[in-house]
């Protein structure tokens, strides 16, 4: 069993960080074999709308870092995305990553994997963040798990934070605990509605063509 964070802070072991290793730690405790990933230091580029992969299927054809994520990815059976707050959101990589994870939406690979979240900020903005991913969760039909925050500015501050860090710790646990639980998606649900209607009825999604 496999849990990946995906941290989306550009700073090398900061806030988002820290919350991010006490939650694999909770993690490895409930068995699971953890790999953390941090958009800190990588190259990444936005997804730039070809559509190829909703329309062919498969492989982004972007060749940046988010190519060594792509398969991180696949292999988790529970995933904890984290950003901090920036300007009450995430931050650009966290929506980066998002938009470049549309090809493995677009393959409905994603279903039945656990995801939680991790926001850290120093006043506001969590619950920008914590509907971001949700709303991306919900869209992949991926089981959610809760929400751990925490209260940092500096980096490292967040370590004073016994909120954050328990509740991260938990996270990890609780991952796991519900990736034992083995929830599937009906084969059919892997799709999303759009996509069901359109296959099964002839139903088009398009505004124009609904009525
Ligand atoms: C561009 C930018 C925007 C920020 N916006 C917010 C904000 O809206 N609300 C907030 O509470 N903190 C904000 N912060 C502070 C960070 O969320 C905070 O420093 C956090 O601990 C950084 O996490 P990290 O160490 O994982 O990078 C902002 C920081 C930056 C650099």
């Amino acid at each position: 069993m496999k849990v990946l964070g995906v941290v989306c802070s550009p700073r090398k072991g900061g806030n988002t960080e820290i919350m991010m290793s006490e939650a694999m730690a909770g993690a490895r405790s409930y068995g699971a074999e953890t790999e953390l990933w941090t958009t800190a230091g990588k190259e990444l580029k936005p997804c730039d709308g070809c559509d190829t992969c909703r329309q062919k299927g498969g492989k982004c054809h972007i060749e940046d870092d988010m190519q060594e994520l792509f398969p991180m990815v696949l292999a988790a059976d529970g995933l904890i995305f984290g950003s901090p707050s920036y300007f009450g959101s995430v931050t650009a990589q966290a929506k980066m990553v998002i938009d470049r994870l549309y090809s493995l939406y677009n393959m409905y690979v994603l279903p039945n994997k656990v995801a939680g979240v991790i926001s850290v900020g120093s006043s506001i903005g969590h619950e920008g963040i914590w509907t971001q991913f949700s709303t991306f969760i919900n869209y992949c039909h991926m089981l959610p798990a809760d929400y751990a925050s925490g209260f940092a500015r500096n980096k490292g501050e967040v370590r004073k934070d016994r909120f954050a860090m328990k509740s991260s710790e938990e996270l990890g646990k609780q991952v796991v605990s519900l990736i034992k639980q083995q929830f599937h998606c009906p084969e059919e649900y892997r799709r999303p509605l759009y996509r069901v209607c359109a296959e099964e009825y002839g139903i088009d999604s398009y505004p124009q063509n609904r009525f």
